[in-house]
């Protein structure tokens, strides 16, 4: 029906229908970005996954070509699972690949295209002697998955890493080739933390220390930092460590044990996961891409045909103002999306405001907004503001002194539904400094009662050179991804408005503090949507 249509998202990435889950095999080849995913051609549900495949110019506008690979062999008949694509020395892509074999052990295989000339890869194919990886004495049969792309080591060797776990131990196990095909396992591992369990979806890549552009994985210099990201099983979220590479070790070192992979940093703090980055030699950037699932229930994607969409992919680089984080942005190519803008400048917000932002109408929007950060108009009230604030803790509807503010998205004229994303500043005595928190209350999203409302939330860094707070929304239907201080935090949610939908859905700012709040400026934009084409 039209409610249901309406959930469905106009300018992110999906299939027309059926179950998708994670990105694999990110690749820029002969001028097209290619994209594959874990998918499902028979439903809604997980299961009989296969690699659907997709190309791009601007991985905006896509086209969709038929299944890259599909589960025909002993070793993969249970699913062709997550994997990434290496650039060989002779600048042929290879697919490295999960399989879940005819008794549910996890191999690694490999997959060559069989025309490399054709820049759409439309047809690939299974090395003959595949699998080129069984799991290790001392790993499960089912802990041993989603090779990484791999990456030439000073001394000339390929090294790639497969996640798996040993007890409660996550860990990404190293090995090492010259042709990408004959692997060895290393007597070390790349990386392991205590108590973090099953590692999925491994990621590893450098970053600059300096600027925003990306690096192929295969550079090594002193002046990167590297980033060990893994998709926790146990909870179904995308850890990152900043650290180092030991090149002569092939270990990975975190600037902060505190901070370890799986014990801190999370590239989003709402629904992402089992997410990969590629670099992008056409513009010289390291992009993310992620798996946004449904908060709804099994039946209702089931009854809507579809499930899942992929973020908008993501710039990320080192964030050198805090030295301690990545900064995610959406690709620059999103905007190529947007029309019909308002913008409003030094709007004041009383205590207990809703204020409408006219024009800004439809389940489509971008979204850009600067506030003033608040104790810096209200310096007299810092003694009165010394509550510990959770973004669960009441949500959009408490009554702070410096919180919570920010926008209501999806929300119809009578604000019956609402998704709410805000800030929340507060004196924190204990660490003698100001916190800001950034949440998002899914609580009011729907009237439908059968959806996950999980009220999302983090503490942001605001640098004591920083008097604003930045915020960056995108809304899709049933998406909204909010970028907090320039993509320090990011928190993305599903939402499943059945009246603010379509052209019954308004935005608005909101200032729940008791204190007033200065917006400086808001630019929200209509997106257009881009059609579904097959060939
Ligand atoms: C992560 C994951 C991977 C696996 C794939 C199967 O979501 O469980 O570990 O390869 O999905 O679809």
């Amino acid at each position: 029906d039209a409610a249901s249509w309406s959930l469905r998202t106009s300018y992110h990435f999906r299939p027309e229908k059926n179950w998708m889950n994670d990105p694999n095999g990110p690749v820029f080849y002969k001028g097209f970005y290619h994209f594959f995913y874990q998918y499902n051609p028979y439903g809604a549900a997980w299961g009989d996954i296969v690699w659907g495949h997709a190309v791009s110019r601007d991985m905006i506008q896509w086209v969709h070509l038929d299944i890259a690979l599909v589960p025909d062999k002993w070793y993969d008949v249970q699913g062709v699972w997550s994997g990434s694509i290496t650039v060989g020395d002779d600048g042929i892509p290879i697919i490295l690949y999960t399989g879940s074999s005819y008794s549910a052990e996890q191999t690694q295989n490999i997959a060559y295209p069989e025309d490399p000339s054709d820049p759409l890869l439309r047809k690939w194919v299974k090395d003959h002697e595949n699998p080129v990886l069984r799991h290790p004495r001392g790993i499960d049969f089912k802990d041993f998955r989603d090779p990484t792309t791999a990456w030439k080591d000073a001394d000339g060797y390929w090294l790639m890493t497969v996640g798996a776990k040993m007890e409660k131990t996550g860990l990404a196990l190293l090995y090492k080739s010259v042709d990408l095909k004959h692997w060895e396992l290393q007597n070390n591992v790349l990386h392991a933390v205590l108590g973090t369990g099953m590692w999925e979806c491994v990621d590893f890549y450098p970053v600059p220390v300096q600027g925003h552009h990306g690096l192929d994985t295969y550079i090594a210099a002193p002046t990167m930092k590297y980033v060990l990201k893994a998709s926790l099983d146990d909870d179904k979220h995308d850890y990152y460590a900043l650290g180092s590479y030991d090149t002569v070790k092939k270990t990975f070192h975190p600037d902060d044990t505190a901070r370890d992979t799986g014990i801190g940093l999370r590239y989003d703090y709402g629904k992402f996961y089992a997410s990969k980055s590629f670099f992008d030699p056409e513009k010289q950037r390291r992009i993310l891409w992620g798996w946004v699932n449904e908060s709804d229930s099994l039946v209702a994607d089931i009854a809507k045909g579809w499930a899942s969409v992929q973020a908008i992919p993501r710039s990320v680089w080192f964030d050198s103002k805090t030295m301690s984080n990545l900064i995610q942005e959406p690709i620059e190519e999103v905007k190529t999306l947007r029309g019909t803008r308002v913008t409003q400048r030094d709007v004041k917000l009383a205590p207990g405001d809703v204020v409408e932002v006219t024009g800004a109408v439809g389940g489509q929007l971008d979204i850009e907004l600067v506030f003033d950060y608040p104790y810096m108009t209200n310096p007299a009230q810092y003694a009165q503001n010394r509550d510990h604030y959770d973004c669960n803790q009441g949500g959009a509807a408490y009554r702070g002194v410096f919180g919570p503010f920010g926008l209501l998205v999806l929300a119809d004229e009578y604000l019956q539904e609402q998704t709410a994303v805000f800030f929340y500043v507060s004196y924190s005595r204990y660490h003698n400094k100001w916190t800001t928190k950034f949440c998002s209350d899914q609580t009011r999203s729907s009237l439908w009662p059968d959806v996950d409302t999980t009220v999302y939330g983090s503490f942001v860094e605001v640098l004591p050179s920083e008097d604003f707070l930045s915020l960056r929304v995108l809304v899709d239907g049933s998406i909204v991804e909010s970028f907090a201080q320039g993509g320090r935090v990011v928190i993305t949610s599903r939402v499943y408005p059945t009246i603010a939908a379509d052209q019954n859905a308004r935005l608005y700012l909101f200032n729940n503090a008791t204190t007033a709040i200065n917006v400086r400026n808001i630019d929200a934009w209509q997106m257009s949507s881009v059609p579904l084409r097959t060939i």
